[in-house]
């Protein structure tokens, strides 16, 4: 597959026309047991795919209203209604225009960035996902620079040892945005859609910290693990594996899906199945207990 992907001579618009995204490789040419495992596989993505859209849309939902909504009508400091590091600070120009950059980026990348990964968009709307694609590149990197501000320059931080995690994040949402763009216009497809779902999935890697806190806390009825400064054990090894699990499993899925082993596929999509449930009980989490309360 990844052959085809990245055949020379393709152009640009050819981004959009190739096996791409969740999409594994036409089944017609396996042998049976390949294609139900292919199958499986396919399911187990899109069911990611469906609970990831919920838990992004209801994440977006709660920066609209919490940050966007006070910023519209012309009173940002009504964002501290609700608990802040560090927040807008009166006079402080440069550092509230930054944060309010960041939570607004924030709030378009959860709206968007999943339409990437939509195939049906895809095709019917080329231009639509090229656009989307540069917007979610640009907003990333965004983030990314303007939350190593706030964490290290502005001082908006719980604990040094979980603002390293979450900095070692923001470093390779840059490198894994540039990759996917140089790819991208190189005409790499095959390299250009691995780095677009890795730098996908970093950049989502502060969303997933919330999901997997939260059902954390549901499943052991409680904190086990955690600080209030969000340096307990978990929080540490949650603050890097908040990205680095999904990256995993992402590797995974390539190597699946380029595979002709049903084995290999089914583990897959088992790996992918599995933390996708776990996935749901964290949005489930992260709506009880971070996102309804301040709606
Ligand atoms: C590009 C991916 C990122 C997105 C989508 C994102 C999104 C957000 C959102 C929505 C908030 C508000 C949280 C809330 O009200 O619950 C926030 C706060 C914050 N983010 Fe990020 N973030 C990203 C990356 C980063 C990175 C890489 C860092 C640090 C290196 C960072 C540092 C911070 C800090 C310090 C705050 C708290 C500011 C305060 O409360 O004063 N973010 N981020």
């Amino acid at each position: 597959m990844n052959g085809i992907l990245s055949m020379p001579g393709r152009s640009a618009e050819s981004l959009v026309d190739v096996p791409h995204t969740l999409e594994p490789p036409a089944r017609s040419t396996l042998p049976p047991s390949a294609q139900r495992s292919l199958k499986a596989l396919r399911l187990s993505a899109g069911f990611w795919f469906l609970i990831a859209l919920v838990g992004q849309w209801l994440f977006a939902w709660y920066i609209a209203m919490v940050y966007a909504r006070p910023v519209l009508s012309g009173t940002p400091e009504a964002i501290n209604n609700t608990a802040k590091i560090t927040g807008y600070i009166v006079g402080d120009g440069l550092g509230n225009s930054l944060l309010i950059s960041h939570v607004l980026a924030g709030g378009l990348i959860s709206m968007l960035g999943l339409l990437q990964l939509w195939p049906w968009l895809r095709r019917r709307v080329p231009g639509l996902h090229r656009w989307n694609g540069r917007l979610f590149l640009a907003l990333g990197m965004l983030g990314a620079l303007s939350g190593l501000y706030l964490t290290w320059i502005r001082g908006s931080r719980l604990s040094d040892l979980g603002a390293i995690g979450i900095s070692i994040n923001g470093i390779l949402i840059l490198i894994a945005a540039v990759l996917a763009w140089v790819h991208a216009r190189n005409r790499n497809l095959g390299q250009h859609r691995q780095w677009a779902i890795r730098a996908f999935l970093l950049v989502n890697g502060v969303w997933m910290f919330r999901l997997g806190l939260t059902a954390w806390l549901l499943l052991n009825q409680g904190p086990n693990g955690n600080t209030a400064k969000l340096d307990g054990p978990f929080d540490l090894a949650w603050s890097v594996g908040c990205y680095l699990v999904p990256i995993a499993l992402a590797e995974l899925y390539f190597r699946a899906e380029s595979s002709r082993s049903p084995t290999r596929q089914w583990l897959s999509a088992g790996a992918l199945g599995a933390s996708s449930l776990l996935m749901a009980l964290g949005v489930f989490g992260a709506w009880l207990m971070l996102w309804r309360p301040h709606l």
